[in-house]
């Protein structure tokens, strides 16, 4: 029989073993070390023990699978939304699978996310709703759940979750020739110049939670008539694990933007170009850059730069049934038990 628990610190070896069991498609990479699970999971200010579940063999005290969930940013990006629970990962042994220990590990994570106050279960984490996964999973940003890992589409719709958002994964290989020509070009290199600050400025609490320990760099064009104003930018991080799964050093393009007075005019073109023969340059073979489906200017972008579709992301959602929601305690996230607790003096 499989018993369920609370993520114990004698866990991580497990884990781990289980992530590159189950793990095996082009959206993740293997865990050489679990440190890996404490760089990206454990390490979160917001990690919660009970948040991680642990599905066990009462019998042999294997353990057969987990799951991770946490919370969603709230529009400021600067607290959690207990409002929004999302799981974030499910993973199960290939020999434990189909017999139900992947949706006994579902309802313990919406069990604890109704219980903190969610109102929304999300499953496949998308940015900024991505508490769990940037780092480990999806590459450059958090797709929600990849096409490429085909047990999770028919696994969460089972379950009573359906898509909520589509993201396209593009990639370009740097082993040939860069031909991205366009007649603007020569007056914006004219007009403004493309700057590499080591350090890209961390712009939120929620960045800085996600982006952890990453040290990306920026990618900043200025005005040279204009006492060099920014007037575009993206953020660039060399995707350490996933080059190893694809078989070239690779890095990923985040967070583009140009200024809205000056876009339509070829800039974000001329910057990712810019990009791709930098990483080239320092012999990088693969860049990556996500689009979720509802941006046509990033899909347009990544389609004009040359970059090739190769996977595509679903995030999912499912209300929180009536009979499950609990009062939303905003100002501590505590719910009425720990309040309880709290008030006892405990
Ligand atoms: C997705 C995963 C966690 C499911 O675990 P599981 O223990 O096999 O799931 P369950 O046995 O509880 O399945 C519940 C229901 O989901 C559906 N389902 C699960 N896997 C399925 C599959 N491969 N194909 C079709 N339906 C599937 C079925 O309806 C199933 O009910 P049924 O067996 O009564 O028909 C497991 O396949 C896995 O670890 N895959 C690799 C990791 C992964 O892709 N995780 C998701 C992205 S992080």
């Amino acid at each position: 029989m499989t018993i369920f628990r609370r993520f114990r610190n004698t866990d991580p070896p497990a884990l781990a073993d289980i992530w590159n069991e189950s793990h095996t498609a082009r959206g993740a990479y293997p865990l050489r070390t679990p440190a890996l699970l404490e760089r990206w999971v454990f390490s979160k200010p917001y990690f919660d023990h009970n948040g991680l579940i642990v599905a066990v063999d009462e019998g042999s005290g294997r353990v057969q699978g987990y799951a991770l969930t946490g919370f969603a940013p709230t529009a400021d990006l600067a607290a959690l939304s207990f409002e929004e629970g999302v799981i974030c990962s499910v993973a199960v042994r290939p020999a434990d699978r189909r017999k139900g220990v992947g949706r006994g590990l579902v309802q313990r994570c919406e069990a604890y996310l109704a219980d903190k106050g969610a109102r929304t279960f999300r499953a496949g984490p998308v940015w900024p709703q991505c508490p769990f996964g940037f780092g480990l999973y999806g590459g450059t940003n958090c797709p929600g759940f990849l096409a490429s890992d085909p047990d999770a589409d028919p696994f969460f719709r089972s379950l009573g979750y359906a898509p909520a958002g589509t993201t396209f994964v593009y990639q370009k290989k740097l082993d040939q020739p860069l031909t991205i020509a366009d007649a603007r070009f020569g007056l914006l290199r004219r007009r403004y110049d493309t700057q590499v600050l080591r350090a890209a400025a961390v712009a939120s609490w929620w960045h800085d939670c996600v982006w952890g320990t990453l040290e990306p760099v920026e990618f900043r064009m200025v005005d040279k008539l204009a006492n060099n104003i920014p007037t575009a930018r993206a953020v660039l991080w060399e995707l350490e694990g996933y080059g190893w799964r694809w078989g070239y050093p690779s890095a990923g393009i985040l967070d583009i933007q140009v200024r809205p007075d000056l876009r339509r005019q070829g800039m974000a073109k001329l910057l990712v170009s810019q990009i791709l023969r930098f990483l080239q340059d320092q012999f990088f073979g693969i860049c990556e850059l996500q689009a979720q489906a509802d941006r046509p200017d990033i899909v347009a972008l990544c389609r004009t730069t040359g970059l090739e579709q190769v996977d595509t992301g679903t995030t999912y959602t499912k209300p929180v049934p009536q009979a499950m929601q609990v009062p939303l305690v905003r100002a501590t996230g505590l719910t009425p038990a720990d309040a309880a607790v709290n008030a006892a003096g405990r």
